[in-house]
């Protein structure tokens, strides 16, 4: 095995003027080396896994944990023989896992999520209400993408929304691949101390909410959760719940302005464009991670017991086998919904029918209420999240009406 100095990085540098496009290095990856040895950012060496069969392949073997999920990324002291901790549903396999997802599933069916529509749809219209109100421009951001997941994700979980401050800052921080393992930490114990004073108050006085059901269900079921268990499964949930989102609506937002085009094709089915954007954005930027515990086939090459490996869900999504013309953005792609944008396999994303809604009502309200929004600045000033494992941008200034 080539020593770690000498392998190439993962590439993370997007092609100049192409926000929407991943790292052009992918391409050439899935023609050559599709199962190529690379260093990636926080300096842990991977088997980078670029083509869509390969990605699905890692993605639904058992023999692969998801010990290290995202964290290959962010964390350079990464030590596969720490036992995950338990709770934290994205790393855990097998029964562990199982056991877990199970607890929470059934707040995030299709039919439980599209009795939310409802609400969805009425956040949309008060926050753009509001926006319109006071006249543009406006960061579509902070007005708009953020508020209506967080909303979500906080009624659905029991959270009071006007604490958001105490978990949306920190929750950035753990995304983020810039900061160092102190700052992670820091970031870890201040949700944690949250919502460990949360579940305190929610022992007391359960209500109609994921969380309190959890605490409930375990009195009555003989398998509670412990605390340590329920702050890990919260801050899961809390964190996925709200960020991803918020970076969806936004990018598809721009992307819908530079292709002027698509807007009405995007308004008559909000559901084929939702998932062809889903696709083409691929936002969990750098893939997923898994650890190979025993000896593995990907492809052509031998994945050994011990080594790392990425699924390149980005790359994977720009497979031509898989998507002809995979690099234009096309509402009308047959089967759009093959995506891997939430990945696959047994931990395939359990919030994507809850993103699925709230893209496609953001995005319908947006643009047909504000059927001449524009961007507020020059396209080239736009600054993305280059260093997140979520992709996006960080804010979209937007206007509408006649030029001020
Ligand atoms: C557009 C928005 C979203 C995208 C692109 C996205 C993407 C993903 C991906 C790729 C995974 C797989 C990780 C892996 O295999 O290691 C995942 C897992 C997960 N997502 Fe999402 N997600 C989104 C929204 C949400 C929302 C709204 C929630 C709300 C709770 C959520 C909660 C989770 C959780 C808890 C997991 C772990 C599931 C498990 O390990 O069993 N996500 N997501």
């Amino acid at each position: 095995m080539a020593p770690a100095s000498a392998l190439p990085d993962l590439p993370v540098d997007r092609p100049a003027g192409g926000p929407f496009d991943p790292p052009a290095g992918y391409a050439a990856m899935r023609d050559a080396e599709p199962v190529t040895r690379m260093r990636c950012p926080a300096g842990i060496d991977a088997w980078v896994v670029t083509r869509y069969d390969d990605v699905r392949a890692v993605l639904a073997d058992r023999t692969l944990s998801s010990r290290g999920a995202s964290s290959v990324h962010v964390k350079p002291e990464l030590d596969p023989d720490e036992e995950v901790k338990p709770g934290s549903l994205i790393q855990l396999d097998g029964p562990d896992h199982a056991r877990l997802r199970k607890m929470v599933l059934a707040e995030f069916t299709v039919r439980r999520v599209e009795t939310l529509r409802a609400s969805v749809k009425q956040l949309v219209d008060e926050h753009l209400d509001t926006m319109l109100a006071k006249g543009g421009p406006a960061d579509l951001m902070q007005d708009f993408a953020l508020p209506i997941p967080s909303l979500i994700i906080c009624e659905l979980l029991g959270v009071p929304y006007a604490e958001r401050e105490q978990f949306q800052h920190h929750s950035g921080a753990l995304l983020s691949t810039e900061g160092t393992p102190e700052d992670t930490n820091r970031a870890y114990d201040a949700i944690a101390a949250f919502l460990a004073e949360l579940f305190a108050g929610k022992q007391q006085d359960p209500q109609d909410d994921l969380f309190s059901k959890l605490i409930v269900r375990g009195e009555t079921t003989g398998d509670p959760l412990t605390l340590p268990e329920l702050v890990l499964l919260g801050l899961n949930l809390l964190v996925a719940g709200h960020e991803t989102t918020a970076n969806m609506i936004t990018l598809s937002t721009l992307a819908l302005l530079d292709h002027p085009e698509l807007r009405d094709p995007a308004l008559a089915d909000p559901q084929r464009a939702a998932e062809e954007l889903l696709r083409y954005l691929s936002i969990v930027q750098f893939g997923v991670a898994r650890y190979a515990t025993e000896d593995v086939r990907i492809g052509e090459r031998t994945v050994n017991a011990g080594e790392w490996l990425v699924a390149a869900l980005s790359s994977a999504n720009r497979d031509e086998n898989w998507f002809p013309g995979a690099d234009r953005l096309d509402f009308t792609r047959e089967a759009p919904r093959t995506h891997v944008a939430f990945g696959y396999g047994a931990h395939q994303c359990i919030g994507q029918q809850l993103a699925r809604v709230e893209l496609q009502e953001a995005l319908t309200g947006l643009f047909r209420r504000i059927p001449d929004l524009r961007l507020a600045v020059p396209q080239d000033s736009l600054q993305y999240k280059h260093n997140t494992l979520v992709y996006g941008v960080r804010e979209l200034p937007v206007s509408w009406g006649s030029p001020a």
